[in-house]
């Protein structure tokens, strides 16, 4: 029987400005990096709704949370769906918390329509699916999949110094991220709602997208280190700037990104620290961190090597000292064409039109694809804008996600055998 849903959407936008509140930011603005006070009382709130819902909510040792419906049959594998609630500095409100207070509305819309699951459908909630504290994002999938050894994770550090290991036991986190890992079959699939994060869903006028595949991200962090010095003193012949490499670097990094020819290698240099900062010092020491995707591996590869080349040129003819690390060199995902099938079972139910996508973001659901059939629908959001203050998806595209994801699990329940 198809549940006779609705969704109540108020509620929904009303909650998605209430989390916007917990943020280091001034509205509309959101900060909220992991484990900040801000984005633990995040997480209060979304597990008090969650037990207002009658979810069962239990939280991993990495801090990833899980609010289960408990279906008929516990003992199959459960349908999951969620996002993350960390928020990039200065970014939106609707990246990853749409999945998540979303992911609510759909179960309890699928709850008030007196629908009953065969198998458990859990939310979850993805912790550090952004890089901005530990450099690395979707940590939480990453452990959940098996993509990253726990130890590696435990070991992961911020600018201050501090350990992963020792930021979630200090946030709350019990156990140890050995236990993270999900056993095998733990769900029989994942599906992520997300806002489109491009242009596309808004130019063509489609409400909905189907995720067929989600590019290829890597991330390095070249430390470039020379001879800092007095800015009016050291004359230009002796000087050793890492801060000029690092120039260098950052036009190489778009010039990587353009000469591969392909629109779809894109290539960002979003942090740049200089050491020590000051106007009237030479830089001694200059940190940058660089985002590297494609949809197609090889090519995403080629871009990473010619960018390691130009640093190692730049580096050479300054007589700098340079370190290049990398923090992750993912490949692609495919979706699961049952997930997606069932997203466009949903939308015709609905009728509304659904266009199947590629994800140029990456999402925890690049992750997830490794342990279960995977996808992800795409609602539309203004001018294709995220990860800035001015962020946008309207409460009726916001509406038809929900109500699209609340059937597809429907739908997925009854389809998988
Ligand atoms: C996720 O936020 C990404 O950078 O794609
Ligand atoms: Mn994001
Ligand atoms: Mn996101």
């Amino acid at each position: 029987m198809r549940p006779n849903i609705k969704i109540d959407v108020p509620r929904l936008t009303g909650e998605l400005e209430r989390l916007a509140r917990f943020s280091d930011a001034e509205a509309p603005a959101v900060t909220r990096v992991l484990f900040t006070d801000q984005d633990l009382k995040a997480r209060s709130y979304l597990r008090r709704l969650c037990a207002d819902a009658g979810l069962a909510v239990r939280e991993d040792p990495a801090g990833n949370l899980f609010a289960r419906w408990v279906g008929s049959e516990p003992h199959l594998p459960a349908l999951g769906t969620g996002s993350h609630t960390d928020a990039i500095p200065f970014s939106g409100m609707y990246d990853g918390t749409v999945g998540v207070l979303g992911g609510l509305e759909a179960i309890r819309a699928l709850q008030q329509s007196g629908w009953q699951p065969r198998r458990s459908i859990e939310l979850l909630l993805f912790t550090s699916e952004e890089p901005t504290r530990f450099g690395v994002g979707c940590v939480g999938s990453r452990l959940l999949s098996g993509s990253l050894a726990p130890e590696a994770a435990a070991a992961l550090k911020d600018q201050q110094g501090a350990t992963f290991d020792d930021v979630r036991r200090g946030a709350g986190c019990r156990g140890e991220l050995t236990e993270v890992r999900l056993r095998d079959g733990y769900y029989a699939a994942f599906v992520e709602l997300h806002i489109e994060q491009g242009p596309l869903l808004e130019r063509d006028g489609i409400p909905i997208g189907a995720v067929t595949a989600i590019a290829a991200p890597a991330a390095l962090r070249v430390r470039l280190e020379g001879e800092g010095g007095h800015a009016g003193a050291v004359l230009m012949p002796q000087r050793h700037d890492p801060l000029c490499a690092a120039a260098e670097t950052v036009l190489a990094v778009e010039k990587a990104a353009k000469d591969s020819g392909r629109l779809d290698t894109v290539a960002t240099t979003g942090i740049c620290q200089v050491h020590p900062g000051a106007c009237n010092s030479i830089p001694s020491r200059v940190i940058l961190e660089i985002d590297i995707r494609d949809t197609d591996l090889a090519a995403r590869d080629r871009a990473v090597a010619q960018i390691r080349q130009a640093i190692a040129q730049s580096t050479t003819r300054r007589e700098l000292r340079a370190e290049v690390e990398i923090l992750n060199a993912d490949p692609p995902a495919t979706a699961a064409p049952a997930i997606v099938n069932a997203i466009q079972t949903a939308c015709r139910e609905l009728n509304l039109a659904c266009q199947p996508m590629v994800s140029r973001a990456y999402h925890d659901a690049l992750f997830m694809a490794r342990i279960c059939p995977t996808s992800m629908i795409f609602i539309p959001c203004r001018a294709g804008v995220s990860h800035r203050p001015d962020e946008y998806s309207s409460p009726e595209a916001i509406g038809h996600g929900v109500a699209v994801l609340a059937l597809t699990l429907a739908e997925l329940d009854n389809a998988i055998a």
